[in-house]
């Protein structure tokens, strides 16, 4: 055996460029830099595609198929051009991974079929989306800024049958008291998005469900978070500073530790009840973001 291994034009390179005395230095953060992202990990700088695609493709492996079968029904939903896997044959991306998830907690806990629903802060209109192909949901109602609304309006017709979309009412928020007018729902729902509210925002939305709803769905963020390097914040202080300041709990929390996210939990479950006659039926977190919590509450007209 005359033969003895070589070095490539690859390994030469790193050996040269990358991984080497100088560059491991004394080890104290050589697991953050360029050395691990030549031994073990991608560079989470430039990798984020990469990590949202094995984020799905890890969660989608997880399915039952009764979960499959609700993602199957929601047709449409590559439209838009999302970050998508296949698996087993389907196209899957995250948006309507979560929406799944947020519609079987749901549905554990209320039955939705012939339901009159109201969400407030729709985007680009995924959960009614979600909702409307999987249930026999009677009428759907969307708050939302007149800005997002253009949006999910164009994206919801283009998904839904003309029949579906006939079903959902459009009330821009400065329009909320007189389209509203006498209208009762039996759930309210919110997705991320109260917690992007100011305070009197909040306590508004909040006073409107506890008047004119039976149930309400939230999944929102425990806290918030000062970890710079989850983002590098990238939009900016003035930025973080807005978004520190939004919604009904300011606390900063470290939320990649779970119990720190339970513990915090136990403040959102407060402040999310609309009101003191109301009580949580179910909470739990909100997979797959460290920081969310889902909870579902039940007013006194539930019983009705
Ligand atoms: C982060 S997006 C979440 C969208 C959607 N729920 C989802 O999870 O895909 C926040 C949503 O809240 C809406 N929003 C912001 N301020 C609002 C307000 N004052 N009243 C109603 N909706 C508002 C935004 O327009 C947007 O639709």
């Amino acid at each position: 055996m005359g033969l003895k291994p070589q070095v490539n034009e690859l390994w030469r390179y790193i050996g040269e460029n990358e991984v080497n005395a100088e560059a491991i230095g004394d080890l104290a953060e050589f697991k953050r830099g360029q050395v691990i992202y030549r031994l073990t990990s991608f560079d989470v700088r430039t990798n984020g595609v990469r990590y949202l695609k094995t984020l799905i493709h890890n969660l989608a492996g997880r399915l039952g198929p009764e979960s499959w079968e609700r993602l199957r029904r929601i047709e449409g939903r590559e439209f838009g051009h999302p970050y998508s896997v296949t698996y087993d044959g389907e196209p899957v991306c995250l948006d309507y991974l979560r929406a799944v998830s947020d519609l079987e907690f749901m549905e554990k806990n209320v039955d939705l079929d012939g339901r009159r629903v109201l969400e407030i802060g729709a985007g680009y209109g995924r959960t009614c989306h979600t909702l409307m192909s999987n249930k026999d949901i009677v009428s759907y109602t969307i708050i939302d800024i007149p800005t997002t609304m253009a949006l999910s309006r164009k994206y919801l017709r283009t998904v839904l049958s003309e029949e579906q979309f006939g079903r959902i009412d459009f009330i821009p928020i400065d329009e909320i008291e007189e389209s509203l007018g006498s209208a009762r729902f039996d759930l309210c729902v919110n997705v991320d998005s109260l917690a992007e509210m100011s305070a009197e925002t909040f306590g508004y939305y909040l006073a409107l469900i506890a008047e004119r709803c039976r149930y309400f769905y939230t999944n929102n963020p425990v806290g918030k978070y000062m970890d710079k390097s989850l983002d590098d914040h990238a939009r900016g202080e003035e930025a973080v500073a807005r978004a520190l300041d939004a919604g009904p709990l300011v606390d900063v929390i470290d939320i990649d530790d779970n119990r720190a996210v339970r513990e915090q939990a136990r403040k959102f479950v407060v402040a999310y009840r609309p009101d003191d006659s109301w009580c949580c039926v179910a909470d739990e977190w909100a997979p797959p973001f460290t920081w969310y919590w889902q909870a579902l509450f039940q007013g006194p007209a539930a019983g009705r």
